[in-house]
């Protein structure tokens, strides 16, 4: 995979259980119960890959984003040298929806975007 094509849409690894050094510093890592009540706050913890990512002026990890499904729940804009792509974050689930998709999108200056994905039950 040349470095140009990773700019082309979202990024994921090729095999997850055989991940590249690029892969393992790109995909975020999500921590979060995989079942949660509807109506009560959950932490969900996203990390900067599996391996760590440099937070240098010319190579960083620039923001994360949290979707539910498609719907953007939250975004954090990171800084190079100052902080460090890991954030905790807390959300709350309702509605009629006893699934949900969690998706994480980061962005890399120079290695563009990489997605990760969890399913997330809920119950009343
Ligand atoms: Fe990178």
């Amino acid at each position: 995979m040349s470095e140009k094509s990773l700019f082309c849409g979202i990024n994921r690894p090729q095999d997850p259980a055989n991940m590249t050094d690029l892969e393992k510093k790109h995909t975020p890592v999500i921590e979060c119960p995989d079942t949660v009540k509807s109506g009560q706050p959950f932490q969900v913890t996203i990390k900067v890959g599996s391996m760590p990512h440099v937070m240098e002026e010319g190579h960083h990890i620039q923001w994360i984003e949290v979707y539910f499904g498609q719907n953007f729940n939250a975004r954090v804009d990171l800084t190079p040298v100052f902080t460090r792509p890991e954030i905790t974050l807390t959300f709350v689930k309702g509605g009629k929806h006893r699934t949900s998709t969690l998706r994480v999108i980061e962005r890399c200056n120079l290695h563009g975007q990489w997605e990760a994905t969890k399913e997330i039950t809920i119950t009343e």
